[in-house]
């Protein structure tokens, strides 16, 4: 049969931003996994869009595992950045993780999608996806494409129309 075309997406953000729950919720059900733990170093994982398969880097954002991000920056096709938009005292620590990722070599001349999800809207205190990205300064953002939704990945809402952005972007 035809075989759709693949694509590399790293998923990167801060430790407990929801990275791992947000590609469980994508998987199949059969490959769906119950109980989601902190991520150690990072897992490969599988899931497919209409049109794409993706190979997801799903990194771990624990500050002493940040520095393995940059060894993908240069097989990935796609960016995928997660916020915990109810996390308001490291929304800054946010910002900094991703102007570093946007400065780095393998990263500053690729016009590389960027997908940002806001995660956790579900949260009360949690910030709108339009004030997440003023805090995060995405309007400087003039060189790559990007774009970012609100989600809830216990439930799932926000998840698809991120997954069709990217898919357009890639495919
Ligand atoms: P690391 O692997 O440590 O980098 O974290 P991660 O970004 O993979 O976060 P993970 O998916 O492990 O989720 C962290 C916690 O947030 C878990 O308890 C999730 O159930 C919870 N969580 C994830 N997404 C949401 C969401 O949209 N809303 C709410 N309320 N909780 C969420
Ligand atoms: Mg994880």
């Amino acid at each position: 049969g035809l075989k759709k075309k693949e694509a590399n997406v790293l998923v990167v953000g801060l430790d407990n931003s929801g990275k791992t729950t947000i590609i469980n919720q994508l998987k199949p059900a059969e490959s769906k996994s119950h109980d989601i733990v902190p991520t150690i170093g990072f897992t490969v994982e599988k899931f497919s869009g209409k049109s794409l398969s993706f190979t997801a880097f799903d990194m771990s954002g624990q500050g002493r595992y940040r520095n393995l991000w940059e060894h993908y920056y240069k097989e990935c096709q796609g960016i995928i950045f997660v916020i915990d938009s109810s996390d308001r005292l490291r929304m800054v620590v946010a910002q900094e993780e991703l102007e570093q990722l946007l400065n780095h070599p393998d990263i500053v001349g690729k016009r590389i999608p960027i997908l940002f999800y806001a995660n956790k809207m579900d949260m009360r205190d949690a910030l709108s996806a339009v004030k997440v990205a003023h805090l995060l300064n995405l309007d400087k953002i003039s060189t790559k494409p990007w774009h970012i939704c609100a989600s809830n990945a216990l439930t799932g809402e926000g998840l698809s129309e991120g997954v069709e952005w990217i898919t357009g972007q890639l495919k």
